[in-house]
């Protein structure tokens, strides 16, 4: 059977964690597919380019390895600003299709992002859309951010989340929405044991969990 688990929603709503424990359930690979467009933005960056320009930044994209995937500095505020300028592309959008399509093309996977349901795999039969208040998304990524040791304001990194997740719904190239046939899961007052039970549940009427 080839299961493919689509989960997106908005920054810092818990998608990851969430992946990775749905792909260790169900013994599935799980792709943080955010990092091929961090990856992208962090090569523009360092060749001096705009995340902006079409050509540069699908020019990266295509150039992409799996070296640039490990790289430990694809987190962090100037990261997540150019993931999100060079997602606005679509020709960056284009360049990453067939890799996803393709991980998850063998036996099944779990993706998480902002299109996968929509866009990658509108087909798959389990798909989360996965949310959480502006203030919880903001203070988790603060947290996050001080765990690390850098120097962050809460005020700040809310308004950052807020400002990134404007810019996902609005492009026009694969806007962040849920897909229609999407469950919704609000991580609000959720930890990540309490999200990973309420997806089995969700997702016990679409997969034999
Ligand atoms: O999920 P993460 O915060 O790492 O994603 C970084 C950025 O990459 C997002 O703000 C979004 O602009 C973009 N992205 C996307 N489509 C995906 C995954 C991420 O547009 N499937």
């Amino acid at each position: 059977m080839n299961l493919i688990i689509a989960i997106d929603g908005p920054a810092a709503a818990g998608k990851g964690t969430l992946a990775r424990r749905l792909a260790a359930h169900f013994g599935l690979p799980h792709l943080d597919t955010g990092l091929l467009y961090r990856a992208t933005g962090r090569r523009v960056l360092d060749a001096g380019g705009a995340p902006a320009d079409p050509l540069v930044a699908e020019a990266a994209a295509r150039a992409l390895t799996a070296a640039d995937l490990a790289r430990d500095d694809l987190r962090g505020p100037a990261a997540d600003a150019a993931a999100t300028q060079v997602a606005a592309v679509p020709g960056v959008r284009a360049a990453l299709l067939e890799f996803q399509r393709s991980f998850g093309g063998g036996r099944g996977a779990v993706l998480d992002g902002r299109d996968i349901g929509t866009v990658v795999f509108p087909a798959a039969a389990a798909k989360l859309f996965v949310t959480a208040s502006v203030a919880a998304r903001g203070r988790r990524r603060w947290l996050e951010l001080t765990a690390r040791g850098e120097a962050a304001d809460l005020a700040e990194v809310i308004e950052q989340v807020r400002r990134r997740d404007a810019q996902d719904r609005s492009r026009a190239a694969a806007p962040l929405v849920p897909a229609a046939d999407a469950l919704l899961l609000d991580t609000t007052t959720l930890d990540a044991a309490a999200t990973f039970t309420r997806a089995l549940e969700l997702l016990g009427t679409r997969v034999n969990a």
